[in-house]
């Protein structure tokens, strides 16, 4: 049974399978339209969107301006795994992104809890985008067209009952709360956010239409909010020298990086969404050359904006202002009374959350439809329309998976999610660049550069140790008694140091082990809580991979 749940396909195979599947119209073919230019402002849209638009308030409120060293750090994370994916993604230039990539590399067991995995990142990322992208919809609604949609109509059911929940354990009045007030439908309090409703149907559509709709679409609103975000960084930039605020970037690191570092969460996930490029391989022109560039490109771009959109909002206003914000970057202009600058933000708002939730939505169907080709999903999830050319069912399902959690969900658990499952995505990309057979690099494709990591990789190991000796300490210290946090902690710096010695005897390649280490890092700095979640999560799908997958498996048939 071992052997066949790690039955691998190999890179051939996967190629010579794909050509033959469209040579006999078994698979249909997808339009070849996106090239380069495509790609990173595929990459763009994915990116840039209820991250930076929304959680980084809180991350500037605990880190100061400083925080805009862990936008650093994020990306030199997210920059090791996008290495990683382009490695990937020109060796395998099919459909399917990190999932493929496992199959090859680990086999199927593994590719399975990957792709499960990945519904984490693009679906249930969505749903928090398509939450924010009410919030800031609806303060259009009633800042431009004075138009005040009942509360219990634009929050989640989750949402509204945690708020409640919370005012009882504070002990403070509850008769104004949603969840008090709302109208009962069969003795059920109605509370539903509909507006998140409404534009997840209207992204699903526009997914199913096709991706040369879609791809124009997206173009569009990245342009529009790559402007918006210029547009900001050079007011903020004027208003902070000749109103001289720059006393505000002082002191720089508040509360030191400890402070920093508790908005690990909201900052990475302003980064997820560069790796979606690598679904669309079958729609490129050019995968092996373009789709690395498109990554890294897309998250160069990315990079430079936050930096300056960070550094810009803790100029105008003191860090301090940010507690509890949810929309900084209108913040900021309303608080020195531009208002106007404020609702055109929230405008921008909208448009960035819409391109995300293009982006996902197009991604989720198409690895899917992967898995589906592979007999791990039933056929139906790999049908091409005939018109569109689209994986019409897998969008149609993807619409129901996000749009109706979305009525109820709490965004903060979905944010972890999130995270948790596209680092655990990433770590395993990460760790299949090892796996894979070494080549001699080909002009005009990707290569990922070989370090030896023999030496550097024990000695950053022991640099990190020294440097949280403390907490190391303290946790050991506390063996029995510590929170999950700090055995997280422990089982983090226990694999850091079984990786440092494999390292050392097998010559690993730097990169790789650098963006897995990362990766994992972060990770065990998301709430513990949330990881129970994610194991439950992971074990509902091993559930289906043994009832379906693992009996219907193409190779298994084979
Ligand atoms: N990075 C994406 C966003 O911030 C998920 O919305």
């Amino acid at each position: 049974m071992s052997n066949s749940l790690f039955r691998k396909k190999s890179i051939e195979k996967i190629i010579s399978d794909h050509q033959q599947g469209l040579a006999d119209g078994h698979i249909g073919g997808m339009k070849k339209v996106l090239n380069v230019r495509d790609l990173t402002l595929m990459g763009v849209a994915a990116v840039i969107g209820a991250g930076i638009f929304s959680t980084i308030g809180s991350a500037a409120f605990n880190g100061g301006p400083g925080v805009i060293f862990l936008f650093i750090i994020t990306a030199i994370t997210c920059g090791f795994t996008a290495l990683c994916y382009a490695e990937f993604a020109s060796r395998v230039p099919v459909s399917g992104s990190a999932y493929t990539y496992s199959y090859v590399t680990f086999g199927e067991l593994i590719a399975w809890i990957l792709g499960w995995a990945l519904i984490l990142e693009y679906s249930i990322g969505n749903i928090v985008v398509a939450i924010s992208w009410s919030a800031y919809f609806n303060n259009i609604l009633e800042n431009v067209f004075h138009i005040s949609l009942p509360a219990h109509l634009t929050t989640g059911y989750e949402t509204a009952k945690h708020a409640y929940e919370a005012a009882l354990a504070a002990g403070q009045p509850t008769g104004d709360l949603i969840y008090t007030n709302a109208p009962k439908l069969l003795g059920f309090p109605l509370i539903v956010n509909l507006p998140a409703f409404l534009i997840v149907c209207i992204i699903t559509m526009l997914a199913y239409i096709g991706i040369r709709e879609s791809k124009n679409t997206a173009n569009f609103m990245v342009g529009l909010k790559i402007v918006v975000l210029l547009f900001i960084a050079a007011v903020g930039i004027w208003i902070i020298f000749t109103d001289d605020l720059t006393g505000n970037w002082t002191p720089f690191l508040p509360n030191g990086m400890a402070g920093v570092l508790k908005g690990v969460s909201a900052v990475f996930f302003a980064y997820i969404g560069f790796d979606a490029i690598s679904t669309t391989a079958e729609e490129c022109a050019n995968p092996q050359r373009d789709m690395p560039r498109g990554m890294i490109n897309s998250l160069i771009l990315c990079t430079v904006i936050y930096v300056i959109t960070t550094l810009v909002i803790t100029g105008m206003v003191n860090y301090k202002d940010f507690e509890g914000v949810t929309d900084p970057l209108a913040f900021v202009f309303d608080k020195i009374n531009m208002q106007k600058v404020g609702t055109f933000i929230s405008i921008s708002a909208v448009i960035a959350a819409t391109s995300v939730m293009l982006v996902f939505q197009i991604g989720q169907p198409r690895i899917w439809m992967s898995m589906s080709r592979d007999g791990l999903l039933p056929k139906s999830f790999s049908k091409i329309h005939h018109r569109f050319q689209t994986p019409s069912f897998a969008t149609i399902v993807t619409g129901f998976v996000v749009g109706i959690p979305v009525l109820f969900a709490d965004d903060k658990l979905m944010t972890d999610l999130t995270s948790i499952g596209t680092l655990f995505a990433f770590v395993l990309v990460c760790g299949g660049v090892l796996v894979l057979p070494r080549v001699a690099s080909t002009p005009g494709k990707f290569n990922l550069p070989y370090i030896n990591g023999k030496f550097i990789i024990p000695v950053l190991v022991i640099l990190f140790t020294i440097l949280s000796w403390n907490r190391l300490t303290e946790a050991v210290g506390n063996i029995g008694t510590e929170g999950y946090q700090e055995i997280l902690f422990l089982v983090f710096m226990f694999v850091a140091w079984l990786i440092a010695i494999v390292s050392f005897i097998r010559n690993y390649s730097l990169i790789p082990v650098l963006g897995m280490l990362c990766c994992m890092y972060l990770m065990i700095e998301i709430p513990a809580k949330s990881w129970l979640v994610f194991f439950v999560w992971m074990a509902l799908g091993l559930m289906i991979y043994f009832f379906y997958g693992y009996r219907n498996s193409r190779l298994a048939r084979a």
